[in-house]
């Protein structure tokens, strides 16, 4: 059995126990990681880490800056590798593995490039620009210590290094603690940056069990800075028992798209299936409902159920559209909520096919959705769209608002005179005109409102999430 070792204060250890990783498209043991099960040692991780920091924090700006550099040459180097580990270990196509390393080597570079700028103009207040008399007081970006980054399956590279990097380059020490579907190529990553030459201890790939050590961590005195992208649940309770720290907390949505009575109905229906099924719909960004009225209704159903009818199924190295969701729970998850609308008057658009050995779920639209319905406000994390007739605008506006997550959403519409004004209305972090929502370009912030988080995102975001500002004063 494949048994990997972690990097923890510079040297790769083992655990008597370990957890496992399983490949989701045909349920099979991948291999197994350490399971750091002890209080102690953990509260000692971040000691050591805390003291790494110490000294890192005094390096060279543009010391970290190569440093970080040389990180994402060798992940680019080791990129086909790096997607093959990702296709295993959480089945996303290999292409689309492949584009998730180039997009966290070009988040890397960029990340380099606007810290530069931000170190480079420190803000200043004096008499020209400010009318501060008799002071020039300059304000410095400094490291706040210890970031504890915690990642989700379905970008384990892109999600970790969003949270990597910008700790990394402005003088903080990382432990970060990965998804269990995850946790390889989160080693992996550690393993690169060791041979990049981080000095013990700046970056530490903590596997754990974080249902039972998630309190112990996440209140960790030496924890300056909590980057988490996961569940509600779990983001809300971090937010209630940290205290004094930078949080950013991203948690989900049920992104709607909203479909304008003047749509261009083609371009509706090819963005919303884009968007609700690729990696079958396991992105906090897909588009999980579609409000339409019922003067388009039939023919956005048609063009709709064509695109879904012609969606590629099958397994990570064939590259289809659909592939095997994370595990059988998100499988059989899916099908429950699938079987609550049809119980209460829903119409599915296609037979209910499933293939429970390699957890693919087929691609599945589900019409007249109403709020009675599960579908209509949880997240599945899986390939089923539910579509809402509305009558008035308001209707499906007030629906809209009332879902607990606010992440982004999709207006489609061919008039953009005043569409800034309805898209205000929208209750969501970003508000895209006829596109599926996305969080790139990553140098646009991204964030979420009520559940779906919390602090923003974005590399120039980022960066000042993980830092802070020290005043120097002159008086003249
Ligand atoms: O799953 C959550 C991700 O932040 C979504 O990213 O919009 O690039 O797919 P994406």
């Amino acid at each position: 059995m494949n048994q990997i070792k972690t990097l923890i204060n510079g040297q790769f250890i083992n655990t008597k126990n370990s957890l496992e990783v399983y490949n989701p498209a045909n349920n099979e043991l991948l291999a197994l990681v350490p399971n750091i099960d002890d209080e102690a040692q953990i509260n000692d991780i971040f000691k050591q880490a805390h003291n790494a920091y110490l000294k890192y924090k005094d390096s060279s700006i543009e010391d970290r800056v190569a440093l970080l550099e040389k990180f994402a040459s060798l992940i680019e180097s080791n990129k086909e590798e790096l997607a093959t580990i990702i296709m295993n270990e959480v089945a996303k196509g290999y292409k689309d593995s492949l584009v998730e390393v180039e997009r966290s080597v070009e988040y890397m570079r960029a990340t380099n490039v606007e810290y530069l700028k931000l170190i480079k103009n420190p803000t200043v207040f004096d008499q020209s620009i400010h009318g501060v008399k008799n002071k020039v007081a300059t304000y410095y970006r400094l490291p706040v210590g210890v970031v504890l980054a915690i990642s989700p399956f379905n970008y384990p590279i892109n999600l970790l290094i969003s949270k990597l990097a910008p700790a990394l380059v402005a003088g903080n020490s990382v432990v970060y603690k990965p998804s269990t579907q995850g946790a390889m190529i989160g080693i992996k990553l550690a393993e690169l940056a060791h041979q990049a030459g981080y000095a013990p201890g700046v970056i530490n790939c903590l596997t754990t069990d974080a249902r039972k050590y998630g309190d112990l961590l996440v209140t960790n005195q030496y924890v300056k800075a909590l980057s988490f992208t996961g569940g509600p649940k779990v983001g809300n309770r971090m937010a209630q028992i940290t205290s004094k720290i930078s949080l950013v907390l991203e948690l989900g949505g049920k992104d709607p798209a909203l479909v304008l009575d003047d749509a261009d109905l083609e371009l509706a229906a090819n963005e919303i299936v884009k968007g609700a099924f690729s990696y079958s719909g396991q992105r906090c960004t897909a588009i999980k409902r579609v409000f339409v009225s019922s003067k388009n209704h039939d023919q956005l159903l048609t063009l709709i159920n064509q695109k879904v009818n012609q969606l590629t199924v099958g397994l990570p190295k064939d590259n289809p559209t659909i592939v095997p969701l994370i595990n059988n729970n998100t499988v059989k998850y899916n099908i429950d909520l699938l079987e609550d609308a049809k119980s209460k008057g829903a119409v599915w658009c296609q037979e209910l096919k499933v293939d429970h050995s390699h957890n693919l779920l087929y691609p599945m639209v589900v019409d007249q959705v109403n709020e009675q319905m599960r579908i209509a406000w949880e997240e599945p994390f899986g390939p089923i769209l539910p579509i809402i007739v509305y009558d008035h605008l308001d209707q499906a506006l007030e629906l809209i608002n009332r879902s607990e997550y606010g992440l982004q959403a999709s207006v489609f519409t061919s008039n953009l005179d005043n569409i800034e004004q309805l898209a205000l209305q929208i209750e969501s972090g970003t508000i895209n005109i006829n596109r599926s929502s996305s969080r790139g370009p990553d140098i646009l912030p991204f964030f979420g409102v009520k559940d779906s988080g919390f602090g923003i995102q974005g590399i120039v975001d980022a960066i000042l999430s993980m830092t802070t500002i020290k005043g120097v004063v002159i008086n003249k």
